[in-house]
């Protein structure tokens, strides 16, 4: 599996064009998003140093999600470069510090919050569906071409983690036995935990809000994902739909794909209204 990551050379910052940065197509509004994705990603050695601990009597895993943290923070170095490209006041070690303060994982955990190791890759799985999703419907609706690149490396990159993920989930079935309501039921709380858990909310505080600015949850879980939500389209949700229910067992295209990427398309169009209002 650690082949697998080596296997074709991995792009660095070297390989972005830089050069055809184009301020005059930089949407502000993205801008906002690109900033805390930035601090969400670089944080990925906290959640490396998380995955290790759970899965602390499997070496060759660890070897993944040390792999893998190296790739999720070099994401977030490629969008914080672009984000002061767009914005030069933006002081990416300063907003990271202040997220980093404020929001902590718990990186000694001996046993996964998801009660087992196939409950904790089921989660892995749905995040990089998210990421995978988020950053293709990104470089699909960028209309600056360095950003447009950007996404596009890391859309490709955390379709992989994805699969990463999922290959090691199908080995920890055989271990574990998990059902498949089971699988569901961690599927469901992960994707509800997007509503409750600080870590998106808190960067884009700490990547946007004045010094002044109090942290409310709320408030900045709505900034952030009516912004996030704006560029979906009705093939990201899908394809999204499709590999969440592949990752909990369940046939990944068929009517209830079709249904559930119908309730996705609604519940996003209900973001961007807010966001036309807030507007
Ligand atoms: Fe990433
Ligand atoms: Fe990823």
């Amino acid at each position: 599996m650690q082949q697998e990551l080596a296997r074709k050379r991995h792009w660095t910052l070297a390989d972005i064009p830089w050069r055809q940065f184009d301020a005059t197509r930089v949407d502000p509004e993205v801008l906002k998003v690109v900033k805390a994705a930035a601090m969400v990603e670089h944080n990925g050695r906290d959640y490396s140093a998380y995955l290790c601990s759970v899965f602390h009597d499997d070496p060759e895993f660890q070897d993944v999600a040390r792999g893998w943290a190296e790739e999720e923070v070099q994401h977030g170095k490629a969008l914080a470069a672009w984000a002061c490209l767009a914005d030069p006041a933006f002081d990416f070690e300063a907003s990271f510090k202040r997220f980093t303060d404020g929001y902590k994982i718990p990186v000694d955990a001996k046993s996964s919050v998801r009660g087992s190791c196939t409950g904790e890759l089921v989660s892995r799985c749905i995040v990089e569906t998210g990421t995978s999703s988020f950053y293709g419907a990104l470089m699909d609706a960028s209309e600056e071409p360095v950003l447009k690149a950007i996404c596009r490396n890391i859309a490709a990159d955390e379709h992989r983690h994805y699969k990463l993920f999922y290959d090691n989930l199908r080995r920890y079935l055989k271990l574990e036995k998990v059902g498949r309501w089971e699988r569901l039921l961690v599927a469901i709380r992960r994707i509800r935990e997007s509503d409750d858990d600080d870590e998106l909310p808190y960067a884009y505080f700490a990547a946007n809000a004045g010094p002044e600015a109090r942290y409310d949850r709320r408030r900045y879980a709505a900034a952030y994902s009516c912004r996030a939500f704006a560029s979906y389209r009705k093939h990201h949700v899908q394809r999204g739909v499709a590999m969440m229910l592949k990752a909990v067992g369940l046939s990944p295209n068929g009517r209830l794909n079709a249904l559930l990427t119908r309730l996705g398309c609604w519940f996003i169009a209900r973001q961007n209204r807010k966001l036309a209002v807030a507007a």
